[in-house]
């Protein structure tokens, strides 16, 4: 791990320490393998919350941080400890199998955590007379109910205890407030946000050359996929939806196996992942590549809602009130074009919010809390949002005239909130109708 990534990981550490403070402790798993058939797994992935704290991309690791400090293991006297990781035991014969592991010896070197330990040592501080010293356990509870192997023996173990622990000690789930963390990006996070986002565009630039009727959605997402690759991104940030004609008003298609059909819409919501971090991005294109008057009509309503929101972002303003504004541009801009009638019905076509947290996941953790109205709300320095509207007319769409239905356009940005308003992180990458047509021509 270089320096930069060390740093930023203590950082998140240092400051998670300070929040929960020094009557806490705090126990969070890392995630396990998941089986996809008979003996081979998934790709490893670590949960978001531990790979912003630790950077630790091994399965069956646990961090345990004790702000006031602690004897580790218990009993020992004097070494006092307020950040520990628990690793995989070295095993040559399993490493040959599966791969190097880092050993818990090189945990301080490698990442600066202050010390490591075998897995199976976690144990020891898994009891009720050790934690009920604390007067609040933080843990990763809706992460932790789903560890196999042997991360899941440890956990039953735990579980057993804690509802002893319980009795006595606060109990809490660590996402609340990882989440209100994780929603002010660092400029180390800003760059690799930024760099998906850069991945992103050239893999569209590209895929946009291979676009005509004809084509199988799959094949637009294999191009895509494989200049994620090709330009350093291991993954998708989420499955990518291309969604030719009808299918965009289906807002999580994600079969993409169907032939598109020209004189229809293309529809591709996708971005690539980077060291965790994700970007999000929606275009629409006209599959043969020249929009019809009415496909423009609409194409430059959801653009103009796209447009208008950016403007508006800066700190201070309510996430909510964006989303107003973006519902508020669609409905004059259908009502003046003589599409919808009642500018209250907005609702059943701009169907989803203006748009979400983007960081290690895509719909950010800030998320639950922006649910329950939090001071979330309000936009900060450091906050990536994304800003999609988009119009989606299904055939049998009351009160709209048939020639909208089965269309469905929307325009999805990546938006860093700065002191001086949004930087568009995705401004690299091709949005004006006009700009799209010479492009698809050429
Ligand atoms: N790709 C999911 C979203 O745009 O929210
Ligand atoms: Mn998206
Ligand atoms: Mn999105």
């Amino acid at each position: 791990m270089n320096k930069e990534e060390k740093q930023f990981h203590a950082s998140r550490r240092k400051e998670f320490s300070r929040l929960i403070g020094k009557d806490s402790i705090a126990i969070i798993f890392g995630s396990t393998h998941k089986n996809k058939s008979y003996d081979a797994d998934f790709p490893f992935k670590q949960f978001k919350n531990f790979h912003y704290l630790t950077g630790f991309i091994e399965a069956n690791s646990a961090l345990m941080i004790a702000p006031a400090g602690i004897n580790l293991p218990p009993g020992k006297k004097g070494n006092n400890i307020f950040e520990a990781l628990y690793v995989m035991k070295k095993d040559p014969l399993m490493e040959t199998w599966n791969g190097k592991r880092l050993g818990f010896e090189k945990v301080k070197p490698e990442l600066g955590i202050d010390i490591g330990f075998e897995n199976e040592l976690l144990r020891l501080i898994l009891f009720p007379k050790f934690l009920n010293k604390f007067r609040k356990l933080y843990i990763n509870f809706g992460e932790m109910i789903n560890l196999t192997g042997e991360m899941k023996k440890i956990l039953t173990f735990f579980m057993e205890s804690l509802n002893i622990v319980a009795s006595n000690t606060e109990v809490i789930d660590v996402s609340y407030l990882l989440g209100k963390m994780r929603a002010v990006k660092t400029e180390f996070e800003i760059k690799q946000i930024k760099r998906a986002c850069e991945i992103s565009i050239k893999s569209y630039d590209e895929t946009l050359k291979i676009i005509k009727p004809g084509l199988n959605e799959s094949q637009v997402q294999a191009n895509l996929e494989f200049n994620y690759k090709n330009n350093g991104s291991k993954e998708n940030a989420y499955p990518p939806i291309v969604a030719g004609g009808e299918n965009a008003c289906v807002l999580h298609y994600d079969s993409n196996d169907q032939v598109l059909k020209n004189g229809d819409l293309l529809l591709i919501d996708s971005g690539a992942e980077y060291n965790y971090y994700c970007s999000d991005i929606t275009r629409t294109f006209p599959v043969n590549g020249k929009f019809t008057k009415l496909q423009k009509l609409i194409y430059e309503i959801v653009l103009k809602a796209n447009e208008e929101c950016i403007k508006k972002i800066k700190p201070g303003i309510k996430f909510s009130e964006i989303h107003k504004l973006s519902d508020d541009v669609l409905a004059k801009g259908l009502n003046n074009a003589g599409v919808l009638k009642d500018k209250m019905d907005i609702k059943k076509y701009s169907v989803h919010g203006v748009g979400h947290h983007l960081g290690l996941d895509t719909h950010d953790a800030v998320s639950s809390s922006r649910k329950l109205k939090e001071d979330n709300d309000t936009l900060v320095p450091g906050n990536v949002l994304t800003i999609e509207p988009g119009l989606y007319f299904p055939a049998g769409s009351k009160g709209i005239p048939k020639e909208f239905w089965n269309t469905g356009v929307r325009i999805e940005d990546d938006i860093l909130v700065t002191n001086n308003g949004g930087e568009n992180l995705t401004r690299g990458m091709i949005k004006e109708a006009g700009e799209i047509e010479t492009a698809m021509r050429n």
